[in-house]
């Protein structure tokens, strides 16, 4: 039974990896639950205004989130074969101050998955979360993969995920990162 708690990296209302997100909250194990998390309304990091106003409300928002979670799957878009910057600075703001990096990523499970219209299904971008995570002390669950290809045709005009063959396998990913969120 795992509390998970899941951001997508895209701000777009019609985004894959957003959709990718909200069709995982339906494939759950019971008794486990995902909650969905974006980037809205999460300055641009300046390290000006973090020492005069300290950590924006969105972000401590989403560090609570992080904190009272079991686990934590980032779902990312993949922008020049990389992070997308929203996703890096949302990120980037989550890791303030150092003092709070233990609370909420060290040692704590984490997991990446993204989807792109593209045929490679944002490898790229996953590749490029692990010395990020890495950094920040997360423990990465490298037991699956799910790298959605061709978005654009997995999905219908509402968002809903109608590819069988997909979504088993987001099924098979969240349930495999629930039993490493569980494991005793
Ligand atoms: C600046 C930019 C760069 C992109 N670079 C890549 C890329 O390197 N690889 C890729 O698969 N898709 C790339 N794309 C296409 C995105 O995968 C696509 O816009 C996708 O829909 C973004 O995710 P979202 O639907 O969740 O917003 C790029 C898009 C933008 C705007």
């Amino acid at each position: 039974m795992a509390r998970l708690v899941g951001i997508s990296g895209s701000l777009r209302k019609g985004s894959f990896n957003t959709a990718l997100l909200r069709a995982a909250t339906g494939l759950v194990p019971d008794g486990s639950s995902l909650e969905v998390r974006t980037l809205h309304g999460v300055p641009l990091y300046n390290g000006d205004d973090e020492a005069s106003t300290g950590i924006p409300a969105p972000v401590q928002a989403l560090k609570e989130a992080i904190a009272a979670a079991d686990g934590v799957l980032l779902v990312t878009p993949e922008y020049n074969n990389s992070i997308p910057g929203v996703f890096k600075n949302g990120v980037d703001w989550i890791s303030r101050p150092p003092a709070d990096l233990k609370r909420i990523f060290a040692g704590r499970p984490f997991g990446v998955i993204g989807a792109s219209p593209g045929g490679f299904g944002t490898i790229l971008s996953q590749a490029a979360w692990l010395p990020v995570l890495r950094h920040v002390g997360a423990n990465l669950w490298t037991g699956g993969r799910l790298q959605v290809a061709k978005a654009n045709t997995v999905f219908d005009q509402e968002g809903t995920l109608t590819d069988d063959q997909i979504k088993e396998q987001l099924r098979a990913y969240i349930a495999g990162f629930v039993a490493f969120v569980d494991r005793p």
